[in-house]
């Protein structure tokens, strides 16, 4: 398993199986250690889509929302999803650091990052790389945050 956002998994092709998405992510966490985060994750649907680079996308996301709350007194991130008539939405809540909702849209884009480099260390491709390979699966992802107040991610992904 790559943990390294450098790897542009978003080249990649896709190979559809069915994807235990409870299992993807209780992977990662289980790999997380060292830190004080309280974890609320729900029972995930399977989907039908590319396990490693769905694997990636979790890893993404998993630690922007570690990494964000880091700082926070009671760190809590919160992984759950819920049906649409066409589709499945997984989020992710943190309860970090947030950012100003008017720039969400420029979170995906390469390099784009909303916090310092002294302050978060980053490279700021993880996002663009998420965006990809959802797109790839004919999905979406979206983000709500505000300063202070933690972060949401929603990617959705068409059943
Ligand atoms: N959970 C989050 N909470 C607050 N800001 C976030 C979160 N996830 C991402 N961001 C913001 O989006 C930017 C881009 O994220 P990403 O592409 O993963 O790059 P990186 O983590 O390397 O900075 C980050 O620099 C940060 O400003
Ligand atoms: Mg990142």
């Amino acid at each position: 398993m790559t943990c390294s956002p450098f790897q542009d998994s978003g080249r990649q092709n896709i190979s559809k199986t069915t994807v235990n998405m409870n299992q993807l992510v209780s992977e990662i966490i289980r790999g997380i250690s060292g830190e004080k985060i309280e974890w609320a994750i729900s029972d995930l649907p399977d989907i039908e889509g590319d396990s490693n680079t769905l694997r990636q996308v979790w890893v993404n996301l998993i630690s922007n929302a570690v990494k964000y709350s880091r700082g926070c007194e009671h760190p809590h991130i919160e992984i759950d999803s819920y049906k649409e008539s066409d589709a499945v939405v997984f989020f992710i809540k943190d309860n970090g650091v947030g950012f100003d909702q008017q720039y969400a849209g420029k979170l995906f884009k390469v390099f784009q990052r909303l916090h310092g480099e002294d302050e978060f260390e980053g490279t700021g491709v993880g996002l663009a790389i998420v965006e990809k390979i959802i797109a790839k699966h004919g999905g979406g992802i979206r983000a709500e945050a505000e300063v202070n107040k933690g972060a949401t991610f929603f990617i959705k992904l068409p059943i």
